[in-house]
């Protein structure tokens, strides 16, 4: 499977990912390789890892879950990395999904004002979203990704392999980041992914998702228009995942189901204001409907998620930019939306 190259770095898949690690590593004089895991990735990851690798590192390890996505976290593997007398000739390898690739990036950025790392994701997310665009970060409290700066990993490696010890709800939370890759770039791409029925393999769409968010970020490093598109359903759907995070009462919601509900929400603002058909709107309703849960919103969730809405990080002078779709495939960038139309697509959810 062909190697993508990205803005200032490269994903490499499957056997040729380890080819190319190696010859990374026997290019650069590393004084220090660390690898970063969680107990999960430690459990169904390292040992694969182990299997492939031909060379001597120092494990590092944090606890999982987006909860432990923050600066203390930080702190202990920035800790952990003096202790063991890392310097700037270290290399960090992070092996996990979006959580620990996004903490170990910012991490690596950081530690004496940057070393070199490099990201092997595990979950589906994270090789098809995470895996390119040089964003890493921790949230602050519960307000996602607040903290953090773009900086490019030496490189990326998609090993598909890994995804056997995923569960299967976190791989339909990875597939709804594809859906979405369709939903802003391409109908074909769209309608191929809706017919996947089992994650086997996936290994050939999911290069095809790296392209396409690769296409757009190449276009648009600095999210000034095209690259704003990958946005679709997060404005609404990042609300939504930081208010199910905040309430302990709440049953946890995966980032790509929360995406998901904001895709069918962001597809009735689509039909109202940019012209999306009647009948892309309920091919839209209908896919995520039928793959991820239905939510129950009371008065008060709407009324929380709406004014979470603020802190989103693509907001500029007061206003939310929305990113809408005028087809499958199609999408325009920087609509802004009255505040009584989110009640009614809300509305709309709950009477699907
Ligand atoms: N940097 C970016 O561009 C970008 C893009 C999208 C999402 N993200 C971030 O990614 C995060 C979500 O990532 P995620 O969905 O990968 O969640 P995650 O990192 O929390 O991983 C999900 C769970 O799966 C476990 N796990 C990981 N790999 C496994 C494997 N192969 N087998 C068994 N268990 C495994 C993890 O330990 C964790 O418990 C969010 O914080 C989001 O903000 C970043
Ligand atoms: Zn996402």
């Amino acid at each position: 499977m062909e190697s993508i190259v990205t803005e200032s770095s490269a994903v490499h898949f499957n056997e040729q990912a380890f080819t190319e690690l190696h010859n990374h590593i026997s290019l650069n004089s590393y004084s220090k390789i660390f690898v970063l895991v969680d107990e999960n990735t430690e459990t169904h990851c390292l040992p694969h890892f182990k299997d492939k690798v031909n060379f001597e590192f120092i494990l590092l390890k944090i606890t999982s879950g987006e909860i432990h996505k923050n600066i203390e976290t930080c702190m202990q593997v920035w800790n952990d990395l003096s202790n063991l007398n890392a310097d700037r000739k270290s290399l960090l390898i992070n092996l996990g999904g979006g959580v620990l690739t996004d903490l170990g990036g910012f991490v690596a950025s950081t530690f004496k004002r940057g070393i070199n790392f490099i990201n092997i994701p595990t979950t589906l997310l994270a090789m098809v979203d995470a895996s390119v665009g040089g964003k890493t970060g921790v949230d602050l409290g519960v307000l996602k990704n607040q903290i953090g700066v773009i900086n490019q990993p030496q490189m990326v490696l998609v090993v598909p392999i890994f995804l056997k010890t995923l569960e299967e709800r976190q791989l339909h939370s990875g597939f709804a980041e594809m859906l979405k890759h369709g939903l802003i770039e391409s109908d074909a791409y769209w309608q191929k992914l809706k017919l996947v029925t089992d994650f086997d393999n996936l290994d050939t769409l999911i290069h095809d998702s790296v392209l396409i968010k690769n296409e757009v970020v190449l276009e648009d490093p600095t999210e000034q228009n095209r690259r704003k598109t990958l946005n679709y359903g997060h404005t609404l759907g990042h609300a939504i995942e930081s208010h199910f995070l905040e309430d302990d009462s709440k049953d946890t919601l995966l980032h790509g189901e929360a995406i998901a509900i904001g895709m069918i929400l962001e597809a009735y603002l689509s039909k109202v204001l940019t012209g999306l058909s009647q009948t892309s709107l309920n091919d839209i309703s209908r896919t995520f409907l039928s793959r991820y849960k239905k939510v129950n919103f009371s008065e008060t969730d709407i009324e929380v998620i709406l004014s979470l809405l603020k802190f989103d990080k693509k907001n500029s002078h007061g206003n939310i930019n929305f990113v809408l779709l005028k087809s499958i495939g199609e999408t325009e960038i920087d609509v802004k939306i009255e505040s009584n139309l989110f009640s009614e697509a809300f509305s709309y959810y709950k009477h699907l």
